[in-house]
């Protein structure tokens, strides 16, 4: 078509120089080009696999109609938005195994047919406001093994309607919003093991929940209307993992206070009851001088049993 061009305007070299400009340009663009990226494996099934390349930044030159696209085990430190959202009939996207740090809103803003995403083992730290927003397909994100990830925003995931399996295990997450997950209206099944969750339990009120479900699968199976019951005993399960150490403490201290405070209150009454009997001798020794020997040698017995506590009490007595 350029020679045809090159013959037909050659009486307008302006035009000409305008064209080639515009063709160059066009060829050199790393969003429109249909060619295949250095070190990845382009085939006709729109499918593009650069898994494992030790790339280090986003691949350019990826086809315009990309379906699939493996980006796993590599180095890339950052999802270029503006590369990403020319795929627009992306479907598939695996980019576990990664430096990335940042996820934004914008970072996904065209890919409305994405159905699966794989951010799992990267060095993320937090989780914004609708980060997921305009992935309205998404039916399962994974993203787990990102042992900085502490803050995921309760409203990340409001507009992913067709979300219906959610992994984050083996994170840094301490609070998760239950409400938030029973909104969406497809999930069933979320992944939450492997994290710090905290048990200040403001995650939410788990105290009507049937402790006889108890069991604690790396992936739980929501089922209708059983939603909010089977989170949250995952949730108090793993909470009460993470807290046991600080019960056996508690316990051990209070058992040790109260041993304590036995020991104390029956020494207290021995003292008590040997006093009282002493008082009881200097009457009877007053009264009858006779008997000095004998009642000395019963106030050492009930002395030295008293010391025992309060259940040798009633024997000091009857001596
Ligand atoms: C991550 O990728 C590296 C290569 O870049 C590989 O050696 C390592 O096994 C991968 N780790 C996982 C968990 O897949
Ligand atoms: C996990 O989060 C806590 C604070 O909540 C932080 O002190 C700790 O360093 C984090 N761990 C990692 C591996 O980043
Ligand atoms: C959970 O999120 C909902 C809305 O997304 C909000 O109204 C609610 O206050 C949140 N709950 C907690 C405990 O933060």
């Amino acid at each position: 078509p350029i020679s045809s061009h090159l013959m037909a305007s050659s009486a307008q070299p302006l035009r000409l120089i305008v064209l080639l400009l515009f063709t160059a340009r066009v060829n050199t663009s790393p969003m429109l080009s249909s060619g295949c990226p250095d070190r990845c494996v382009c085939d006709d099934q729109l499918v593009v696999q650069c898994a494992g390349q030790h790339l280090t930044t986003f691949p350019v030159n990826l086809p315009l109609a990309t379906r699939q696209l493996i980006i796993s085990n590599n180095r890339i430190v950052e999802l270029p938005p503006l590369a990403l959202n020319y795929l627009s009939d992306l479907v598939y996207l695996d980019c576990s195994n990664n430096s990335l740090t940042e996820i934004s809103e914008s970072t996904f803003g065209n890919l409305r047919k994405l159905a699966y995403l794989d951010l799992s083992f990267n060095t993320l730290i937090h989780i914004e406001d609708r980060t997921f927003g305009p992935l309205v397909s998404l039916v399962m994100l994974r993203m787990t093994d990102n042992p900085g990830l502490s803050e995921m925003h309760q409203d990340a995931f409001v507009e992913n309607a067709a979300l219906q399996v959610l992994d984050v295990s083996r994170n840094n997450l301490t609070v998760v919003n239950i409400t938030s997950l029973i909104a969406l209206p497809a999930l069933r099944s979320v992944g939450l093991s492997g994290n710090p969750w905290s048990c200040e339990c403001d995650n939410e009120d788990l105290s009507h929940i049937d402790p006889s479900l108890l069991d604690s699968p790396h992936i739980i199976i929501l089922k209708n209307g059983r939603r909010l019951g089977e989170v949250g005993i995952q949730l108090r399960t793993l909470c009460h993992q993470t807290l046991g150490s600080w019960d056996y403490l508690f316990f051990v201290v209070i058992g040790f206070v109260i041993f304590a405070a036995g020991t104390v209150s029956a020494w207290v009454m021995g003292v008590i009851m040997v006093l009282y009997e002493r008082y009881i001798k200097k009457k009877d020794e007053q009264l009858d001088v006779d008997d000095e020997e004998e009642s000395s040698e019963t106030g050492h017995t009930s002395r030295a049993r008293s010391d025992h506590g309060n259940g040798n009490l009633k024997t000091s007595q009857t001596v």
